[in-house]
């Protein structure tokens, strides 16, 4: 595994809608090995391809909920509301509240390409909201009102 550097705002790339994964193969596995090894030497609760520069649309999410690697992941079901803060790796020291399902269901692929369905929520949901958008080139700050900057 190899830490890659994580794209930064206002990259063009971090704008930019991903491609679908077709090859479950060594190369995304390699991508996803170092994108966990990146997360981890962050600290961060999610990463997606984009933010090391990758156009494939695959993601990675840690939360108290486990690990999860979700390849083409589409979220198929949402229920109820949440309001909270969010970071992003990529727009560094800064916060902005942002709504979120309470609930989501997704349909994704495993890093072999078999096909899981996942239903999590609170924090990991808006994790997984978070991550999704960066593969539709969505950076969560234009979903908020206004961020903060740490402190
Ligand atoms: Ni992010």
């Amino acid at each position: 595994m190899a830490k890659r550097n994580i794209v930064k705002v206002p990259d063009p790339i971090l704008y930019k809608k991903c491609r679908v994964v077709e090859n479950f193969d060594e190369r995304l596995w390699t991508l996803l090995d170092d994108m966990k090894e990146t997360l981890i030497e962050a600290n961060g609760a999610g990463l997606a391809a984009p933010q090391v520069a990758v156009l494939k649309r695959a993601c990675i999410v840690d939360t108290e909920d486990g690990f999860f690697e979700l390849i083409n992941p589409v979220i198929t079901s949402t229920s109820g509301e949440q309001t909270g803060l969010e970071g992003c790796l990529s727009v560094p020291k800064k916060y902005g509240n942002v709504s979120r399902p309470m609930k989501v269901t997704v349909k994704a692929q495993d890093r072999f390409g078999k096909e899981q369905k996942l239903t999590v929520k609170g924090f990991t949901a808006r994790a997984f909201c978070h991550e999704i958008d960066h593969l539709d080139g969505i950076i969560y700050t234009t979903k908020c009102t206004e961020t903060f900057d740490e402190e």
